[in-house]
């Protein structure tokens, strides 16, 4: 089976090149199962029951996010659903939604899990402890992670930690993908970051001017996403649905 992994989709503009771009993806590398990361589709930052809508209904099958998957409280009803919109797992009890969903597609099942990194960024649980735990739940061989996380480092780790134990680790968050794809020695697919969806011309989609008015002062500026076209970046992992290893990983950037 085929699973396409597209990176953080950025604000509406973002959404449409997702509707522009997707469908025609999921043709090409005939995907069945494919995961977005939705976590700043909102004009404003987070993820918005439109936005989250916009992104279903672009082909996505599970909603990822990160650090802003709970910063618009609209969202929190859609989170509570248990639909496949998903939140990092290694977030308190209390919060809204769920860090894990299984995808069934009847000849198959596969487990979508959303991490989100500890290092510069503030989790509650330990992100390795908190994918053993889940781990030791699951029952489909197919498990893709969602890693949100800043650090490199990070997100290398957790790949030899799943080494052998889940189909993919993939990071999102940067929003800058990078050219590490590969197979893991033990059949894990990895990438430390997939990218984004969003204006190409940007400073992890924002306005460069912002982004440069708030590093060169460090005064209080209130970010705007960029104009201008877009970029998206993403994955397709092709996995033995048998016995969950990758077969290949290929970056995937359009334009
Ligand atoms: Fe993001
Ligand atoms: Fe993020």
């Amino acid at each position: 089976m085929r699973v396409l992994a597209i990176g953080d989709v950025v604000g509406q503009a973002g959404c449409e090149f997702l509707r522009a771009k997707l469908p025609r993806l999921k043709a090409e590398y005939k995907a069945d199962l494919v995961i977005v990361n939705g976590e700043n589709s909102a004009e404003g930052n987070g993820i918005l029951p439109h936005s989250a809508k916009m992104i279903y209904d672009c082909g996505a099958d599970v909603i990822t996010t990160g650090n802003h998957g709970l910063r618009r409280r609209e969202i929190n009803e859609v989170m509570d659903r248990g639909e496949g919109l998903l939140r990092p797992a290694n977030y308190h009890p209390s919060a809204h939604g769920q860090g894990w969903y299984i995808h069934d597609a009847m000849s198959w099942k596969a487990c979508v899990i959303n991490l989100q990194g500890s290092v510069y960024l503030d989790t509650y649980e330990n992100p390795f402890a908190c994918v053993d735990r889940i781990l030791a739940q699951v029952e489909t061989p197919v498990i893709l992670v969602d890693l949100h996380g800043e650090a490199t480092s990070e997100k290398e780790a957790m790949g030899y930690y799943l080494d052998g134990r889940v189909s993919a680790v993939f990071g999102t968050h940067t929003h800058v993908q990078t050219a590490d794809e590969q197979i893991l020695p033990n059949g894990t697919a990895y990438i430390s970051d997939i990218g984004m969806c969003g204006p190409f011309y940007s400073v992890l989609g924002v306005d460069p001017e912002l982004a440069i008015r708030r590093l060169s002062t460090n005064l209080p500026t209130r970010f705007e996403n960029a104009q201008g076209p877009c970029a998206l970046g993403g994955v397709m992992i092709d996995i033995d649905e048998k016995t969950g290893r990758a077969r290949e990983i290929i970056r995937i950037q359009a334009r």
